[in-house]
């Protein structure tokens, strides 16, 4: 059977993906912020899973404004990097996975979630840049992908709590499938961060390290936080970290934390990172 063996959350921040490509990483702004990704590159050599469910969001990169779907899961063959306004990143093609994700599609709305399915789409900063944080620089990303886009840039988002039933429900529909797979769900964006308006630039370590500490095993008051909540205390685009919820409900009841990673900033943005592993019971 398929199981779920890890979690990783990472925020995706496109100046670090242009830092990669541009062979910026050992400068003196950079460094520190790749020095928090060098546990990962090492344990995920041992730890490839077969496919990475990933939940990030789309920037009206891949979906504008015409079409929002609340929870958008891939179903191609293969997904291209995005061009989004200066080029598409030079990074490998993302190749997906239809067969699992038919059977998450079937299982999933089963489960009352009315998905949209992407049969085509190209993908962007928020799911490219977390593969070259941990795969790094590669000819080839080394395990298949399946992306879950959230609704995170137009009013009204899905709440905390439904991101959390997501999860839950990927986790029964994967371990439903009957292949042998290794399968880690990823979950990216965040932390505190705001890019526009009057507050623009606003970081809150203190609300940062509280959602780290409770992704651990404070996960109800997680479930509760309310979008005006994000909003006050994590900026605008704080709301991202809904998708860390996905993939902390998706590893089940208790987990142990084997990796984490908080520096500020890169970017206009506070960078947080963990690798979660599920505990049985
Ligand atoms: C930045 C962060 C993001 O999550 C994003 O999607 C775009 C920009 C930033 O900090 O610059
Ligand atoms: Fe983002």
């Amino acid at each position: 059977m398929a199981r779920i063996t890890a979690g990783i959350a990472t925020s995706h921040v496109p100046a670090i993906g242009a830092a990669i490509d541009l062979g910026k990483t050992g400068d003196e702004y950079w460094a520190p912020v790749f020095a928090g990704y060098e546990w990962v590159r090492t344990w995920i050599k041992d730890n490839t899973p077969d496919v990475v469910i990933l939940c990030y969001n789309d920037h009206a990169s891949a979906m504008m404004l015409d079409i929002v779907p609340t929870f958008a899961l891939g179903f191609a063959e293969e997904y291209e990097p995005a061009d989004e306004g200066w080029g598409a990143r030079p990074v490998p093609t993302v190749m997906g996975d239809p067969d699992l994700a038919g059977h998450l599609a079937e299982q999933l709305v089963i489960d009352d979630f009315d998905l949209t399915i992407m049969n085509a789409m190209d993908v962007d900063h928020g799911l490219t840049v977390p593969l070259s944080l941990v795969f790094g620089q590669v000819e080839e990303w080394p395990c298949r992908v399946i992306p879950l886009a959230v609704n995170v840039t137009q009013f009204p988002t899905p709440s905390a709590d439904r991101c959390w039933q997501l999860g839950a429900a990927i986790r029964d529909a994967v371990e439903a499938y009957p292949e042998d797979l290794d399968v880690q769900v990823w979950g990216t964006g965040g932390m505190s961060h705001q890019l526009q308006g009057e507050r623009a630039g606003l970081i809150n370590p203190e609300f940062d390290n509280a959602f780290l500490d409770k992704l651990i095993d404070g996960t109800d008051e997680l479930r509760a936080i309310t979008r005006l909540q994000f909003l006050r205390e994590a900026g605008s685009e704080g709301i991202e970290l809904i998708m860390w919820l996905i993939m902390r409900a998706a590893l089940g009841e208790k987990v142990e934390q084997l990796h984490r990673f908080y520096h500020v900033p890169a970017s206009n943005t506070a960078v947080g990172h963990t690798v979660l592993r599920p505990v049985a019971d």
